[in-house]
């Protein structure tokens, strides 16, 4: 059965560095929230299925100006830290998570805290167009399962993990399970807990396995918690080579890089997402395509706390599955668009060169750069892939998870000039903002956008 039916602009990434604009294109949604069909104006049934559409009251059409993208996917959020956002970023990793981060932390113990800073943060990100987002929440338990509530009550599709960290060495007495076989039953716990919630039939939230990085994990909780990621088959996030520090940590402690780990303890599957990665050589980008495993580029975060640029040029050569994350607080802000555009400008200080006082062939990595149309791909279809999820590009079986945005509306930065010859995503991704999202729906389901404020 048919729920209803799109016309207007659509724009999506297919196929990677390739954009393609459908004008006046129709995407029939099935009562699931599933892309029925998807029909270009050359199409013999696209007069026919517009008009019975309009007939049965059941035709979305957008105006002139407006522009439906694929739901932004964001690959690496920490949702307790919300709160620093924009705060305590003149610190290196170690020291900012110990005197910061971990305290912020410990405080989602307290359920009526948790509930307000998730209610917000699913809000926000939901209002900047991120349809899907991957959550490390805390240690502990109770409040975990209420971001899931959360993000299941406001219709936004969500993976979400309990943080297992349970190293005494390398966390705090006031913040860390307290034991591998507890972080163990409660990662177990909260699995089962998301896989029966009342409401989540159809799958939109799902649980991750989440050990914090190597460096905050014993060896007995990695290797339970790899045997729960084949026993469940579900997804594992985690921190891969993101700073010196912790790159050399893992160096010293099992004598191998993070991916050869990873892998050793089973944590390194297709349904791994690996958070930065930014000292990812050849060889680990070798054994990252072997196991299918994806990547959240986190470009804003990068610049604090990695002091190094993705290689996101040579991953997509490679053709690894590559998407965003805010890496909301380690960056500052929950927009993925901007995390577009700092995925392009990153490479291209990559590629160009920093120091001005070597010279121009000495001064950059050649052949590093990416343009939009690669950043929007990793944004929306290349954080699909990295999910195994059918989401992210317009295309029959895929789920609806789209957003309007529109660039008529007064006040906004975002300006397309209809009588030049524009490329108008390369606008979007510099220029929109909140206020240029009019309408985010998740699995066929309107959840918000200025035309339906949520709450
Ligand atoms: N490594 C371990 N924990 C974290 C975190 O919270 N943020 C970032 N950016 N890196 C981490
Ligand atoms: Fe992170």
């Amino acid at each position: 059965m048919k729920q209803f039916t799109l016309c207007g602009t659509l724009i999506h990434a297919p196929e990677c560095g390739e954009i393609e604009i459908i004008e006046n294109g129709l995407i029939e949604v099935d009562e699931a929230g599933i892309i029925a069909g998807l029909h270009s104006p050359e199409a013999e049934q696209h007069a026919t299925i517009k008009q019975t559409a309009f007939a049965s009251n059941s035709l979305i059409e957008l105006s002139a100006g407006q522009y439906l993208l694929p739901g932004l996917i964001d690959l690496h959020v920490h949702a307790p830290q919300w709160p620093q956002a924009g705060n305590a970023l003149h610190l290196p990793l170690y020291t900012w998570l110990q005197e910061y981060t971990f305290p912020l932390e410990a405080k989602y113990a307290d359920l009526a805290f948790a509930e307000k800073v998730y209610t917000s943060l699913v809000d926000t990100l939901i209002a900047n167009g991120t349809t899907t987002t991957l959550y490390f929440a805390t240690v502990h338990l109770s409040a975990t399962k209420l971001l899931a509530d959360i993000c299941l009550a406001k219709g936004q599709r969500a993976l979400v993990g309990k943080v297992a960290m349970d190293s005494p060495a390398e966390c705090p007495d006031y913040y860390r399970d307290a034991s591998a076989q507890q972080g163990l039953a409660d990662t177990r716990a909260l699995i089962e807990y998301v896989r029966t919630l009342p409401g989540n039939e159809q799958g939109t939230v799902l649980p991750v396995i989440t050990p914090r990085f190597i460096p905050s994990c014993t060896d007995e909780m990695l290797t339970g918690l790899g045997k729960l990621a084949a026993e469940y088959d579900c997804h594992v996030q985690t921190h891969c080579s993101e700073s010196d520090w912790e790159h050399n940590y893992v160096l010293n402690r099992h004598g191998k890089r993070d991916t050869e780990s990873l892998k050793s303890f089973k944590l390194l599957t297709n349904k791994t997402i690996l958070a930065h990665s930014c000292f990812i050589n050849a060889d680990d980008m070798t054994t990252i395509k072997q196991q299918r495993s994806g990547i959240a580029h986190c470009p804003l975060s990068n610049a604090y706390f990695a002091d190094a640029v993705f290689p996101a040029r040579q991953a997509l050569d490679l053709g690894l599955d590559v998407g965003l994350g805010t890496d909301v607080a380690g960056g500052a802000t929950p927009s993925l668009l901007q995390n577009c555009h700092a995925a392009v400008t990153a490479s291209r200080y990559l590629e160009g060169g920093v120091d001005k006082t070597l010279t121009q062939h000495e001064r950059g990595v050649p052949e590093s750069r990416i343009n939009f149309k690669e950043a929007f791909w990793m944004a929306t279809t290349g954080g699909g892939q990295a999910l195994d999820l059918n989401i992210g590009l317009f295309k029959k079986g895929y789920a609806f998870d789209a957003l309007v945005i529109d660039s008529t509306v007064t006040g906004s930065n975002l300006m397309v000039w209809e009588e030049l010859d524009q490329d108008v995503l390369q606008k979007i991704i510099y220029n929109a903002s909140r206020q240029n999202i009019r309408k985010v729906w998740v699995q066929g389901v309107l959840i918000g956008g200025v035309d339906r404020p949520v709450g």
